[in-house]
């Protein structure tokens, strides 16, 4: 792709964009690889936008009714988690339309080459790609919409939306490059921690998913202690104790992943759990996960359950992010659409 001027970032002020799909109950991995760290960064004092990306859910079949029981949860997921809406600027993408205006004018600047190399639209698709839906391949620039739409330098994502903020990247670099503009920034994706992809609890080589057909796959931000409890208890193992040093845990994708889960929850690194739980079996570790697990999760959802009894709130909340999501991203559009070549005469 075109090379970025290496002063371009120094333009733009600091601001951190990131979503979550309001696609399902969030899991254990998206807190550890997402929510968590988004409350970490609004509590640094960065300008902090957060979004229920509903817009993304879409694209593969959504019951309307149930789209919006999920948006609502999401949101009160994140306000229980610690996100403040007075702080972060939280609001779902639909209520701001200038998202769908300014995916579309993208789509006309990205490639349908690089469209095809997205590995998640490879892996959704499968052998099925022509029933997918078009917005389906589409939604990568729908994210580099979102992000480009409020000229974020930051974006907190897990390990598997990695290469869709490198698209945005290149989106970013080519819009610059051919209509001979800095206009965009070239925002850099903030994957950190131990916990930047958690794997599923059944199989270690794959992601734990909130679409997952298998529930026990997954810890769900909603579960309660005793089900939190027997997910762990029946994860899937090695009967090996724990060893002595973490590159004793090559080779042992299930048992490195539940070290990475507990370093992330306890705030602690691998080296540490290793330090502590080294030469312990899984019959020892998996409770201790387990009683973590519940400690740090079960307030959260105690929280949610609380803020769902009032979707009055909750709606209210997200159309005052709206607005402010709004006031951002209106004029960055407008200029959009005029380097463009758009006239805009009212
Ligand atoms: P989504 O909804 O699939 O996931 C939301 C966030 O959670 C992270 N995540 C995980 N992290 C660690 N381990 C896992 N098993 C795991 N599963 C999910 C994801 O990496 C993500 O950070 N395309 C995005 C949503 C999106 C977005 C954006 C993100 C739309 N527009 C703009 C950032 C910026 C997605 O589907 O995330």
């Amino acid at each position: 792709m075109t090379d970025q001027p290496a002063d371009l970032n120094a333009k733009f002020q600091k601001r951190i964009f990131s979503g979550i799909q309001p696609s399902g109950n969030l899991t254990l991995g998206n807190y550890l690889g997402a929510l968590k760290r988004f409350v970490q960064k609004q509590d640094e004092g960065i300008e902090t936008i957060y979004c229920l990306v509903d817009l993304h859910a879409i694209t593969v079949w959504q019951d309307p009714e149930a789209l919006r029981r999920q948006t609502r949860e999401a949101a009160a997921a994140f306000i229980a988690a610690g996100i403040d809406p007075a702080r972060s600027i939280l609001f779902n993408q639909s209520q701001v339309s200038a998202h769908a205006e300014m995916g579309w004018l993208l789509n006309c600047v990205a490639r349908m080459g690089w469209m095809n190399r997205m590995t998640q639209w490879k892996d959704k698709a499968g052998k099925n790609a022509e029933k997918q839906s078009l917005g389906l391949f589409a939604y990568p620039t729908l994210m580099a919409a979102d992000i480009l739409l409020y000229h974020a330098t930051m974006v907190p994502v897990g390990e598997d939306q990695k290469q869709h903020v490198e698209l945005t990247r290149d989106i970013a670099a080519k819009f610059n490059h051919d209509y001979k503009v800095d206009f965009f920034p070239s925002p850099a994706p903030l994957i950190e921690g131990a916990a930047t992809r958690v794997m599923s609890l059944r199989d270690g080589s794959k992601k734990m998913s909130k679409s997952d057909p298998s529930d026990a796959s997954r810890i769900n931000m909603t579960d309660d202690a005793d089900t939190i409890a027997k997910k762990f208890r029946k994860a899937v193992t090695d009967p090996e104790p724990l060893p002595e040093t973490l590159e004793g845990l090559e080779g042992r994708a299930e048992a490195r992943n539940l070290v990475n889960v507990y370093a992330a929850l306890a705030d602690i690194s691998p080296e540490q759990v290793i330090a502590e739980f080294g030469g312990k079996g899984f019959g020892t570790f998996k409770p201790a996960l387990a009683d973590l697990a519940v400690s740090k999760l079960e307030p959260i959802s105690t929280e949610m359950s609380r803020l769902m009894a009032d979707p009055a709130e909750i709606d209210r909340i997200l159309g005052v992010g709206a607005e402010k999501a709004d006031a951002i991203a209106q004029p960055i559009l407008a200029k959009t659409l005029d380097i463009m070549g758009m006239i805009r005469s009212r």
